[in-house]
C-alpha cells in the first residue's frame, strides 16, 4: 500500500505542489471586500498610497486622476482603521491623500468634487499634525556618488566554512537588514520577514533544508527571509513572494557583504512535508511563505571558496 501511494504522489508531483501552493495562497490573500486582518489591508494601504505618490513623479501629472484609486483608499482606510484602530499605516494614508490635495492645490488651484466627498468620511482632525506622525517626504533626490558596487559585487563568494567563535552583533545585523528594506518591492508592500537564528534553533532549521550538509555544522548564524501571503490581492500576484522576496535576501547578502561578513544562500525549494514540518515550528506565521534560508557569519582566516564560474556575456545578455 505504502508503494503504491508513494508512486501516486511521484507521478503527481507537480500537481500536489501547485495544489499546495493553490490552497496556501488562496487562504491568505487579501481579496478585496474580504480584508480580514491588518496585514491585509495595511499592503492594500501601502499599495494605494504608492500609486498616488508614482502618479506625482511622472512626467505629466493627470489633474483630478485615481478616482478609484482614491474610493478604494479611503475604503479601505475605514477597514484598516476597524481591524487596527489609528495606527501608523492609518496616518500615512491619510498623509497620501494630504499629498494628493495639496499637489493639485498648488498645481492647478483646485481639487476634484470626489476629493472632498470621499474624504468626509474621515475624521478631520487626523489630519491635523500629519507630518509628526509619519515619515512621507514625497520625492527624494538619488545619490549617485560613493558607490562601488561592481568592486562589491565581484568580491562576493558564497562561504561555506564559518569561525563559530566570532560574534556578529546584533547592531551590524540590524544594519544589514535595515539597509535591505530600501529593496524596491511591488507597490512599496515590503512583505518580507527576516528571522535570525543561532544555536539549537539554526540546528533545528538547517535539519530540514536539504543543502547545507557537510558546513550546516559550521554555520553561526541563519537567516530566514519570509514573505507575508496576506499582503497579495490577486492570484496573478502568486509568485510574487519570491521574486520580492528574492531581491530582499539579494540585499540582505551585498550588505553583510559591505559590512564583512559572508554568508550563503540556501534554498528552500522544499517539499510540501518539509514545509509543513518548517511551520510547524513556533518561529514562523502560517501566512509567511519561506523564500530562502541566509547561513552567515565571520568566514575561518583559512576558509576557501568555491569559483563558481560565471557564464560569458553572450550567453546571457541579449539585445534588441
Ligand atoms: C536561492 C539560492 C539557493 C542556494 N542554495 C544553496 C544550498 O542549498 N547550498 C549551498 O551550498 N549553496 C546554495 N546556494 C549558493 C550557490 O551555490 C552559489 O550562490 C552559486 O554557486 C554561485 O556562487 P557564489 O555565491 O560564490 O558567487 C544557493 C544560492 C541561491 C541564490
Amino acid at each position: 500500500m505504502k508503494n503504491i501511494i508513494r508512486k501516486v504522489i511521484y507521478y503527481f508531483e507537480m500537481e500536489i505542489n501547485f495544489f499546495y501552493d493553490y490552497l496556501r495562497f488562496k487562504k491568505h490573500y487579501g481579496k478585496l471586500g474580504k480584508l480580514k486582518n491588518s496585514d491585509q489591508s495595511s499592503a492594500w494601504l501601502l499599495q494605494d498610497c504608492h500609486r498616488i505618490e508614482k502618479a506625482l513623479t511622472l512626467p505629466n501629472p493627470r489633474r483630478n486622476f485615481g478616482r478609484a484609486v482614491l474610493e478604494r483608499l479611503i475604503g479601505n482606510i475605514h477597514v484598516h482603521q476597524n481591524i487596527a484602530g489609528k495606527d501608523k499605516y492609518y496616518y500615512f494614508a491619510l498623509s497620501a491623500l494630504e499629498l494628493y490635495k495639496s499637489y493639485h492645490l498648488e498645481q492647478w488651484g483646485s481639487l476634484p468634487d470626489f476629493y472632498n466627498e470621499l474624504v468626509s468620511t474621515i475624521d478631520k482632525n487626523d489630519f491635523i499634525d500629519l507630518e509628526n506622525k509619519v515619515d512621507n517626504r514625497s520625492f527624494a533626490l538619488l545619490d549617485h556618488e560613493n558607490v562601488n558596487f561592481i568592486d562589491m559585487c565581484e568580491s562576493r563568494f558564497s562561504c561555506r566554512d564559518y569561525n563559530l567563535d566570532k560574534k556578529v552583533s546584533s547592531k551590524l545585523i540590524e544594519k544589514a537588514v535595515r539597509t535591505s528594506i530600501k529593496t524596491p518591492s511591488v507597490c512599496n508592500r515590503q512583505h518580507w520577514k527576516i528571522h535570525i537564528f543561532e544555536g539549537d534553533k539554526l540546528k533545528e532549521l538547517l535539519a530540514l533544508q536539504n543543502g547545507n550538509t557537510g558546513f550546516g555544522d559550521k554555520v553561526p548564524y541563519l537567516a530566514v527571509v519570509t514573505s507575508n501571503l496576506n499582503s497579495f490581492y490577486a492570484p496573478i500576484e502568486r509568485y510574487q513572494q519570491y521574486v520580492d522576496g528574492g531581491m530582499f535576501s539579494m540585499s540582505f547578502i551585498y550588505s553583510l557583504h559591505s559590512l564583512g561578513v559572508a554568508s550563503c544562500a540556501l534554498n528552500w525549494s522544499a517539499t510540501v512535508t518539509a514545509d509543513l514540518k518548517l511551520h510547524k515550528l513556533p518561529y514562523f506565521e502560517e501566512n509567511e511563505s519561506v523564500v530562502m534560508f541566509i547561513a552567515f557569519g565571520y568566514p575561518n582566516d583559512n576558509a576557501s571558496y568555491a569559483l563558481s564560474t560565471r557564464k560569458d556575456l553572450n550567453e546571457i545578455i541579449n539585445i534588441h
